[in-house]
């Protein structure tokens, strides 16, 4: 059953170039007003994927649902109740960001104010100057204008933030946190680790056109093999050991310190990050294993 209620809703969805399958039968749900994070190295099907439920891309097979629409329908009223920001935005150079924008207002029928747009991206000081001359950083941030200034109830970010400054990806940060607040349903891809675990409130983990793992950034890791047990040793070394049953490894080695006399100094165990779960997830196979196991 599709729930129509959700925001977006993925089934089955599968991509081929010719030969070649960019998705190998995807599924999300993403319910109105969540944030969720699309996370994988190149060449995952991030871009796919958004592309296909923005009504820009066919699929192959699968059921898309996006407010409720079919995007492959290229309904009219779908377009105008979503944002976009392109992987790589195209603009005409001979214009500025203002004039830009006012155009592309018009073409909505709730529109924000410009003005409060070109407040939100960070772009008042450059709103009168030519597009092309603007740097990326700045063409980016009118990319970011443009999803928003239809006033759209569900945005697609594509990589929002490539190409920004740390400064700039703070406030862009605080855009995304902005309009989140203001209840609107937010589909966005990074490479970043950091973004996904700032902004999403789910992460979906993609590679080579599957979904390998989807929950709350913080659950991910949970979810995880390899918890980290640490402690500093008699000669002051750390030590630190990985294991998928810390609660065994932990009596054992207490269990020995106690026996020894001794106490385990500094003794922590950390659950796997985001970023473990990643790598973990994402090494490719026949890579060598992590450290303790490799030979030299
Ligand atoms: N129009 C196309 N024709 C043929 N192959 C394509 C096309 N678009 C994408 N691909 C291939 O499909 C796969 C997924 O590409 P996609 O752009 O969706 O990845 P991505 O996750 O967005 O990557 P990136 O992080 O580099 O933006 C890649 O192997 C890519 O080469
Ligand atoms: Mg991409």
């Amino acid at each position: 059953m599709i729930d129509s209620e959700a925001a977006i809703e993925v089934r089955g969805l599968r991509k081929s170039y010719g030969e070649f399958e960019a998705l190998r039968g995807i599924d999300i749900s993403v319910r109105r007003g969540e944030v969720l994070g699309l996370l994988g190295p190149n060449g995952a099907g991030k871009t796919t994927t958004v592309e296909i439920l923005e009504g820009y891309r066919t699929r192959s097979a699968g059921e898309v649902w996006v407010l409720g629409y079919d995007p492959g329908s290229r309904s009219r009223a779908l377009r105008e109740r979503i944002g976009i920001v392109l992987q790589s935005g195209a603009i005409y150079g001979h214009v500025s960001p203002r004039e830009a924008l006012e155009h592309w207002a018009s073409l909505y029928p709730r529109p924000r104010s410009v003005e409060e747009v070109l407040a939100l991206a960070g772009l008042q000081d450059c709103a009168d100057v030519r597009v092309r001359k603007l740097s990326g950083g700045q063409l980016r941030r009118l990319d970011f204008a443009l999803a928003l200034v239809g006033d759209p109830e569900l945005i697609f970010l594509d990589e929002p933030t490539t190409g920004f400054d740390p400064e700039a990806r703070r406030g862009a940060w605080q855009t995304v946190r902005n309009l989140r607040a203001l209840g609107k349903t937010i589909l966005l891809t990074t490479h970043y680790l950091d973004e996904a675990q700032e902004l999403a409130d789910r992460v979906a983990i993609i590679k080579n056109g599957s979904i390998l793992a989807i929950g709350p950034p913080r659950d991910l890791g949970a979810g995880a093999s390899n918890y980290r047990v640490a402690y500093r040793d008699r000669s002051g070394k750390m030590v630190e050991h990985r294991t998928e049953e810390p609660t065994t490894l932990l009596h054992e080695l207490t269990g020995e310190a106690l026996a020894r006399g001794e106490s385990l100094r500094e003794l922590h165990v950390a659950r796997p990050s985001l970023e473990d779960v990643y790598l973990e997830l994402t090494a490719d196979a026949g890579e060598p294993p992590p450290a303790e196991g490799r030979e030299r």
